[in-house]
């Protein structure tokens, strides 16, 4: 990896200025220093599904059991069953005849909960995935006995294994034999859509590609809510604020006005939304608080405030001018503000 990085850093040094390239040997020689074997060792942490990389140990269920209400019920529940924190990791639906056929029958009822049990098909994913994300607070802090024991509590839970069971690198394989829902997995279908067609088809085309640009995989009208409403939140990526993803009666009850009449497309594209969100101080205060503490008198007042900026009714924060806002946009935005409590 290392020598790759060296490699793209000498391409682009051909390109900089005399007096760099004519030495860029030496200055990239400088740059960083090759990872020791420790150091990737640490990274390299990776289990695949044959179970390459997984290092060896044991854990029993008791154990598991122990550590799993000291460490993971909190937010999983006792049983990993909890909705709260993530969707369960094991509610029942889980049957010796699916244990039998590698295939989850329950899965194909669309009103049953799908947990994380019923749909994984390698147990080298759970055992990674906790070993490197798992406790969501304490990444990386659990020893190499501890995943096992966790792995095996998870495993008695759906019925899997039983409770006097240790599980260990030496009879890992024999519990994937057992995967309720090992022959579970496939690449036919679209994540979302299993009538669609795949997300991703391969192609080794890198210029002038056959792209279908049909969408076939797409969040589901349920799923929309699923971090709240979107609309609503500051987020570190995507649009400000994003699209309203809460069934609209919900902003009814908070008692904002309906989005037919909220003139947010004008808020957003006057830029007016990187320092105001609708409810709640950002850079500025909520619009919502703005509504509050004004009148339907104050129409030409927050029309100067907005054309002209200002500092010290809210905060020390000083609002810039907005002189590229046009007439009728100032207006309906200043009439919308100005309604009163
Ligand atoms: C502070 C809350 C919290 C604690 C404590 C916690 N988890 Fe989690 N766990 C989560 C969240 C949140 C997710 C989903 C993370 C995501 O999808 O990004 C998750 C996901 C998982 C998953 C993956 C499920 C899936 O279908 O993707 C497993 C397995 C898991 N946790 C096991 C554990 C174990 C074992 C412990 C204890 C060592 C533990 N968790 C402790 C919050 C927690
Ligand atoms: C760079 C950040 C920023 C931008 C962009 C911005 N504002 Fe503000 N806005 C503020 C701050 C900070 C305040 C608080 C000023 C104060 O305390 O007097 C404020 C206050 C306000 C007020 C209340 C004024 C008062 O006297 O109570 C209104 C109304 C307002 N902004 C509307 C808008 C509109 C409409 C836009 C877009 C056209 C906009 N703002 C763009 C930062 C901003």
């Amino acid at each position: 990896m290392f020598s790759w990085v060296k490699a793209g850093l000498a391409a682009l040094a051909i390109v900089t200025p005399a007096a760099v390239a004519s030495d860029y040997t030496s200055a990239i020689d400088a740059i960083g220093r090759p990872a020791t074997a420790e150091e990737v060792a640490a990274w390299d942490i990776d289990v695949r599904p044959d179970f390459q990389g997984l290092p060896p140990g044991s854990g029993s269920v008791e154990d598991g059991e122990a550590l799993w209400l000291e460490k993971c019920a909190v937010c999983h529940g006792d049983f990993g069953d909890s909705n709260e924190v993530f969707s369960p990791l094991v509610l029942g639906n889980i049957t010796p005849e699916d244990i039998e056929s590698g295939r989850v029958a329950a899965l194909t009822d669309p009103a049953v909960v799908r947990t994380t049990l019923m749909k994984v098909s390698t147990l080298s994913t759970i055992w990674d995935y906790i070993n490197r994300a798992m406790p969501w607070n304490a990444p990386k802090s659990l020893s190499t006995d501890e995943v096992y024991a966790l792995v095996a509590y998870l495993l008695n839970l759906g019925y899997i294994v039983d409770y006097d069971f240790v599980l260990s690198n030496d009879n890992i394989q024999d519990v994937q034999d057992m995967m309720p829902n090992r022959y579970g997995m496939t690449t036919e279908h679209g994540l979302w859509s299993v009538s669609g067609s795949p997300d991703v088809v391969g192609s080794n085309c890198v210029s002038d590609c056959d792209v279908d640009v049909t969408v076939t995989s797409f969040l589901p009208d349920y799923a929309m809510n699923a971090h709240g409403n979107l609309r609503d939140q500051v987020r570190d990526y995507g649009p400000f604020p994003g699209i309203q993803t809460a069934p609209e009666t919900d902003q009814d009850q908070a008692g904002m006005p309906s989005a037919s009449e909220a003139p947010e497309q004008l808020l957003m594209a006057n830029g007016c939304t990187g320092c105001h969100q609708l409810e709640g101080q950002l850079v500025g205060p909520g619009f919502a608080d703005i509504q509050g503490k004004y009148g339907p008198d104050k129409v030409e007042y927050l029309k100067g405030k907005i054309r002209n900026g200002g500092a010290g009714v809210w905060g020390s924060m000083a609002m810039p001018p907005m002189a590229a806002i046009d007439d009728a946009a100032l207006q309906t935005i200043a009439e919308w503000l100005a309604v009163g409590n």
